[in-house]
């Protein structure tokens, strides 16, 4: 398919999707916060006076949600591209894959922290096994993060795809974590290969 055929195909799916009419109406930053909030709903992952680290957070409606809804939270939100400015959210721009960047989330911190969201996902080539494959691969790093900077009683929540990698990520999470889940929320498009892996508790 010619790229503005898709790009008309993609216009004519968000006009019609409920889901982003809200969000303008609620002053999400995108629809994505539904299905954060769909997640927190089923697993009740938040609670006040949390810390959390929110990856791929751009265009940032996950730290919206979270900061309009739960209080006293430390956050730091961190993408490849900038993000504007959201009340109680500490912005970082640059690489998360990078350890250097990685080390900055850990200097912010000092201590360990309760959450770890991850809704970071490539740029689409086009091709969804290749965006599937280094998607998987961050969602990996995401894992390896997780376990070494989550506090014991800690929860990761990450995008994954069903893919070539979704069966090495499911027995990875489950090494670390003693809980995993695999949910795919109403607000997720049907025609997309996106679920999501809540994982509590380490082991
Ligand atoms: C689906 S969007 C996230 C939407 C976000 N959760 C929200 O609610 O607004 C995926 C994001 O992952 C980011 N991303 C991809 N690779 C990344 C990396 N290596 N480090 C940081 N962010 C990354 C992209 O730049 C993109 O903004």
């Amino acid at each position: 398919m010619k790229k503005n055929k898709i790009s008309k195909n993609w216009l004519r799916k968000q006009n019609k999707d409920i889901y982003v009419r809200k969000s303008k109406i609620e002053g999400y930053r995108s629809r994505a916060a539904y299905k954060l909030e769909e997640i927190n709903n089923k697993f009740k992952i938040f609670k006040n006076n949390q810390s959390i680290v929110d990856l791929g957070a751009a265009p940032g409606s996950w730290s919206q949600y979270i900061s309009k809804n739960i209080k006293n939270i430390k956050i730091l939100a961190i993408d490849l591209k900038e993000i504007k400015k959201i009340e109680n959210v500490f912005l970082l721009k640059g690489d998360f894959t990078n350890q250097k960047c990685q080390n900055q989330i850990k200097e912010h911190f000092r201590n360990k922290v309760d959450i770890i969201l991850s809704d970071m996902a490539v740029n689409t080539t086009g091709n969804k096994t290749i965006d599937s494959i280094v998607t998987g691969e961050l969602t990996i790093e995401a894992l390896h993060f997780s376990e070494q900077f989550l506090l014991k009683n800690g929860q990761f929540v990450s995008k994954i795809f069903m893919g070539s990698t979704f069966n090495e990520i499911i027995s990875l999470a489950k090494k670390i974590f003693k809980e995993t889940h695999v949910f795919k929320p109403l607000s997720s498009r049907k025609d997309s290969k996106e679920s999501f892996i809540i994982c509590k508790f380490l082991r």
